[in-house]
């Protein structure tokens, strides 16, 4: 398989192909992706909830991010990568710059930054300097400080409105992707129909030009239970290590098909 590049993506929104994304922060996972058929693999500041056991995102770190990239890169061979520039580290072109870099050597194909028109300058300078951008609009969540809760945006006509121009001048600064987490699904229906960048949703609806999940949500690995994410494992992890305590204490792991000498 040839390693995927954005042409791919504007290709498949053409044909009306979907593009299938998750996130990975660690080798096995991003293997995984890579192994069966994902199209983009997010390292995404989720990692601060997910892995970090933070309640936000706002605790991550560049070098975090950094570290994360890298162990998904080393592994990813046929996967784009899109790697998210963590709170405040994107506060001004230089830093933007100088960070964005970083995580492009450290594997990621595209970087990725929560907000609107006010990164319409950063957006064209990453451009410029061969950093290819995807936008992140709707929830926010490292806006939560100002928002108050992670709940669905552009609810209100107004606010829809404000979502697609933000939308459109991103697109026109140079974003190639669009990420839409929690939004009407007829306000992700229309961006994705107006412009010609690939949308990629999340709680989004079913009309984006792709979507996207957290991993370990879709596995069933964390106690989330957001209503737009479908559970794609049975197995339950709880239960999982319910039998290998029951086992061990009655004696039933390891037995002489799990020993190594005798
Ligand atoms: O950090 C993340 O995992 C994300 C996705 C939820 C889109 O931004």
């Amino acid at each position: 398989m040839k390693k995927k590049n954005i042409n791919h993506f504007l290709h498949m929104k053409n044909n009306e192909e979907k593009i299938a994304a998750l996130t990975a922060y660690d080798a096995v996972t991003g293997q995984i992706c890579d192994q069966n058929q994902i199209d983009i693999i997010l390292v995404g500041d989720s990692l601060g909830m997910v892995i970090q056991g933070h309640n936000s995102t706002l605790p991550v770190t560049v070098d975090q991010m950094v570290y994360h990239t890298e162990n998904v890169a080393r592994v990813t061979k046929n996967s784009f990568i899109i790697a998210d520039m963590p709170f405040g580290s994107y506060i001004n072109e230089n830093d933007a710059l100088k960070n964005a870099v970083r995580l492009i050597q450290a594997g990621a194909n595209m970087v990725k930054m929560e907000g609107g028109s006010e990164l319409a300058s950063i957006t064209k300078k990453m451009l410029q300097n061969g950093i290819p951008v995807c936008a992140h609009l709707g929830l926010m969540p490292q806006s939560i400080n100002s928002i108050g809760s992670y709940s669905v945006q552009g609810k209100e006509e107004h606010k829809a409105q404000e979502i697609l121009e933000h939308a459109e001048l991103l697109m026109n600064a140079g974003a190639q992707l669009l990420v839409l987490e929690c939004i009407p699904a007829r306000l992700a229906a229309t961006i994705t129909a107006k412009l010609p960048i690939p949308t990629i949703g999340i709680g989004a609806g079913p009309d984006t030009d792709g979507q996207i999940l957290v991993t370990h949500d879709m596995l069933g690995l964390t106690t989330n239970n957001f209503k737009f994410c479908k559970s794609y494992c049975n197995l339950s992890p709880s239960n999982a290590i319910l039998n290998y305590v029951s086992d061990v204490k009655n004696k039933q792991f390891p037995t002489m098909e799990y020993t190594l000498v005798q």
